[in-house]
């Protein structure tokens, strides 16, 4: 069975199964520079940030099959969540991101879409995705990062409180 995660004009994003468990096939167009980008930065996090691990690259045509991450976005859980929630969930939306940047990357796309919260046994975990913009540690691109961040929970925000009145 594969279910469509994402239609892009780039390349479908796909659920898949691969050596027995579910698996996110993203395809690139040709001489796709974000994908080759991506599967470096997730080779090298290897899951930090919540990242997904890489499983196998192509490169006849760009793909990356990666692990699927179970849960939904930010966005969808941030507006049906309480505010003490939000608040854990956004400290450790700022911990992974510290720790990608520690390990020496920037993400440099931070959207409420690239972030995805899971619920397993009782604990709430968050994984950032889509590293095609990814760039090597730079303290500038860092503070942008971290911009992108107050500026999306602060969007959140705003949406949360206009979608409950
Ligand atoms: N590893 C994954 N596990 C589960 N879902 C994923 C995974 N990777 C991507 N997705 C889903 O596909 C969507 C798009 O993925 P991604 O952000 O990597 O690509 P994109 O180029 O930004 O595409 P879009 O423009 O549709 O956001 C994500 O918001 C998420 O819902
Ligand atoms: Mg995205």
């Amino acid at each position: 069975m594969i279910n469509c995660l994402s239609s892009r004009h780039e390349g479908d994003i796909l659920k898949v199964w691969y050596r027995g468990r579910a698996a996110c096939l993203k395809i690139g167009q040709k001489n796709h520079k974000s994908t080759r980008i991506e599967a470096k930065v997730l080779a090298y996090l290897e899951g930090i940030g919540g990242a997904p691990k890489i499983y196998a690259l192509s490169t006849h045509r760009p793909a990356i099959i990666m692990e699927y991450l179970n849960g939904v976005s930010l966005q969808q859980f941030y507006v049906n969540a309480s505010p003490e929630l939000r608040k854990n969930i956004e400290s450790l939306v700022r911990y992974k991101l510290g720790q990608i940047h520690f390990v020496g990357y920037v993400h440099c796309n931070i959207t409420a879409s690239n972030v995805i919260v899971s619920h397993q046994d009782g604990e709430y975990d968050v994984h950032i995705l889509d590293y095609g913009r990814a760039r090597p540690y730079k303290e500038e691109f860092a503070d942008k990062d971290v911009h992108d961040v107050d500026r999306m929970f602060q969007g959140l925000e705003w949406l949360t409180r206009f979608t409950k009145s």
